[in-house]
């Protein structure tokens, strides 16, 4: 779908995953949700703080699972997604941070495999993932599926392709800081979610969801997996959407 703008489709994606939780938590159930970091879903959280806050959305029930994270990345930096997803949101909901998973920077390299394994687990043993939200970056990553990534890849370290630590450079001060890895949930992991929503704002998006939408599908752009799959939802602003 096509909206008129960013903040107007956020409010749309927020509102469907506030009616997620609420029918879970009339079932006395738990909503699990897989979120992203970046720009494009900050008004989400935004408007998911306003539910909570001025409406008394509660997120007692809620069971969240990041897509990525830098490798290496001290949770505590202000680059990290932990403080990326604090800061947007965990810190002004009512959420358990025990319900909180984000993939761990800090691991020792021989560590990671066994902790991608038990994450994919955790996932599976919750039933899977209710909604997936993704951004998309401009190699058509999702998570941080870089071209190459198999179409059923689970959670593992990655290495960052250049355009995005070239993206990525404002956020640390230059390319240089930019980590050269990353622990993403795979392909296969966001496939098996039960609803996938990817956001995109601005003409800078314009040509990757182009590719994404009406491209070969192919590992050279992961986000085409996408077409694959009945549950996915592209939600745009009218730039983002433009050379469709
Ligand atoms: C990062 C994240 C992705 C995100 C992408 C786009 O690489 N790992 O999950 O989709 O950036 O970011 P933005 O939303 O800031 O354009």
């Amino acid at each position: 779908s096509v909206f008129e703008n960013p903040k107007i489709a956020s409010i749309n994606v927020a509102h469907r995953i506030a009616g997620l939780i609420k029918s879970k938590q009339a079932n006395n159930t738990p909503a699990v949700l897989g979120l992203a970091t970046g720009v494009t879903p900050i008004a989400v959280y935004a408007e998911l703080v306003r539910l909570h806050k001025e409406e008394g959305l509660s997120f007692k029930n809620v069971i969240t699972f990041n897509l990525d994270e830098y490798y290496p990345m001290a949770p505590t930096a202000v680059q990290s997604y932990v403080t990326f997803m604090n800061e947007n949101l965990f810190d002004h909901i009512d959420i358990d941070k025990k319900n909180v998973h984000i993939p761990d920077g800090t691991l020792a390299l021989e560590d990671i495999p066994a902790f991608c394994l038990a994450y994919e687990k955790k996932i599976g043993d919750l039933g899977g993932l209710d909604i997936q939200i993704l951004g998309i970056g401009r190699t058509g990553h999702i998570g941080f599926n870089e071209p190459g990534s198999a179409p059923n890849s689970g959670t593992r370290l990655v290495t960052l392709d250049d355009l995005t630590r070239r993206d990525a450079a404002r956020d640390f001060g230059g390319k240089s800081f930019v980590p050269t890895k990353a622990i993403t949930m795979g392909i296969g992991t966001i496939f098996k979610a039960r609803e996938i929503i990817l956001m995109a704002w601005s003409r800078k998006k314009a040509s990757i969801i182009k590719k994404a939408v009406e491209g070969e599908i192919s590992g050279e752009v992961p986000a085409t997996y996408l077409q694959l799959s009945e549950n996915v939802e592209f939600i745009l602003d009218a730039p983002a959407a433009s050379e469709l």
